[in-house]
């Protein structure tokens, strides 16, 4: 029998309707708020790090070129299938992993996942996101969550609808195209600071920034686990 899909895989075939016409959905610029943290926190070049979500990989080929021991994942076999591809030097570094649903066996030093928590609509959904990355931090690791927002507006997508086909502008050609419209819910900074409160996990600070070009707000928290 067929198993349902589930709503947080839609991107799955957005990636397969943008690579079928030669293209890739997001930009090859990585994240400055990454880079960022890694400085701030005086992240080594030796330290073990995780990313949830890496989708064709921007951010996970910046770090694996930088010489950062990085474990790239993403639920999408069509995304890793394409980073692994494009990004053959590291191909082992990059791997399949639904976070809501799969364990590893490693814990990390530095765990990150950018635009990839608001595609979780579900509370129980959200609930398993923040519990991975609070089971797989080593005792004084950190973790970066860029979730789309502003900080005040709340709104949530009906995850019914997540392969429903919308029409998208694709951001590096310009064109129109009827693409899985995925989903989306988008949390204020009191909602965002009590899942990660309920979640057991510590807030070490809370903010905004900018991800130029996917991402122009996104609502950004670096996170440990609470001892
Ligand atoms: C909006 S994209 C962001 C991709 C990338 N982080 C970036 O900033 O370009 C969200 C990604 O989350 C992935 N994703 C959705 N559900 C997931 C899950 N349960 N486990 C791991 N990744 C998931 C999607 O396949 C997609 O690649």
């Amino acid at each position: 029998m067929e198993q349902k899909r589930r709503y947080y895989e839609a991107y799955e075939e957005r990636y397969r309707q943008v690579h079928e016409e030669g293209l890739q959905w997001s930009s090859d610029s990585p994240s400055e708020i990454v880079g960022q943290v890694i400085q701030k926190y005086g992240i080594t070049k030796q330290a073990q790090m995780l990313e949830i979500g890496c989708g064709e990989g921007r951010d996970a080929a910046y770090l694996l070129k930088e010489g950062y021991h990085l474990l790239a994942t993403d639920l999408s076999g069509e995304a890793i299938a394409y980073c692994r591809e494009k990004y053959s030097d590291f191909r082992e570094n990059f791997c399949t992993l639904d976070c809501l649903n799969e364990r590893l066996e490693q814990k990390f030093d530095f765990i990150y996942a950018v635009a990839v928590l608001h595609m979780f609509v579900l509370e129980e959904d959200r609930s398993k996101f923040y519990q991975f990355i609070g089971e797989h931090l080593k005792e004084n690791g950190i973790a970066l969550i860029g979730t789309m927002g502003d900080g005040k507006m709340e709104v949530c997508s009906n995850p019914e609808e997540a392969f429903t086909l919308q029409r998208r502008t694709h951001g590096q050609t310009g064109r129109e195209m009827m693409l899985a419209g995925t989903s989306c819910r988008v949390v204020s900074f009191d909602t965002f600071r009590q899942e990660i409160h309920s979640a057991g996990l510590k807030e070490l600070e809370m903010g905004l920034t900018s991800i130029l070009p996917d991402f122009p707000t996104m609502m950004v928290a670096v996170i440990k686990a609470e001892k």
